[in-house]
């Protein structure tokens, strides 16, 4: 579907084989936090899976715009929209994350649970564009990652640390970042969660 093809074969495979291990009732604690802490508003969920970051946050009074590149996965969280009662309130849309220009205005939240810390450099700056378009001056994009180490680009499976923040490094504040480790089926990796704050001039 786009430059990063193999990825996509690999994802698809999984939706198509049901092997989804990162798909739970609930989003991460993260996200039910911010929830708590913020008035509802417009939320943007970039690779979004079958949605279970949208439905809890529609399910909690915000609008909620879902993208991804799997048409199983779009088509699975429109089912489960659908099944909640909660299409009024969310949208799901197949699309690539570099190729997001149909979504007009900004949201209070943008949201990336697991999406861009797999993709290529040339994606990564694309994405990061659009990051920046679609955030609201003084919103926020809450970001999860798995980390990488230090190896060359090319053999690289996971984002680093240092890529991360200097993607974000123009319009945006890190105000608050948390490591750890994180364990996906029998997978068990570096990441980090991490809170950027749009700059309040959109500049
Ligand atoms: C690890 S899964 C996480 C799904 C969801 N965020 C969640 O927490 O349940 C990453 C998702 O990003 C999507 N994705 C990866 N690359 C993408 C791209 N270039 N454009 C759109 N979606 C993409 C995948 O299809 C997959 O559903």
């Amino acid at each position: 579907m786009t430059a990063s093809e193999p990825l996509y074969d690999r994802i698809r495979q999984r939706y198509l084989e049901h092997n989804v291990p990162w798909d739970h009732a609930l989003p991460p604690p993260e996200v039910l936090a911010f929830a708590e802490a913020h008035q509802p508003g417009r939320m943007l969920d970039l690779g979004c899976g079958y949605g279970r970051a949208d439905l809890y946050l529609a399910n909690h009074g915000w609008r909620c715009d879902g993208v991804d590149f799997v048409p199983e996965a779009v088509q699975g969280a429109q089912a489960r929209a659908v099944a909640a009662g909660l299409s009024g309130r969310v949208r799901f849309f197949h699309a690539d994350i570099v190729a997001l220009d149909f979504l007009k205005g900004t949201y209070d939240l943008v949201l990336d649970v697991g999406c861009l810390h797999s993709q290529p450099q040339a994606v990564c700056e694309r994405y990061a564009e659009q990051v920046r378009r679609l955030t609201r001056p003084g919103g926020v994009f809450l970001l999860f990652a798995h980390l990488g180490d230090d190896q060359a680009p090319d053999q690289r499976r996971w984002i680093t640390q240092p890529v991360l923040e200097g993607l974000f490094a123009d319009g945006f504040t890190l105000e608050r970042h948390e490591l750890g480790t994180t364990t996906v089926g029998e997978d068990t990796w570096p990441s980090g969660w991490f809170w950027l704050r749009r700059s309040a001039d959109g500049l």
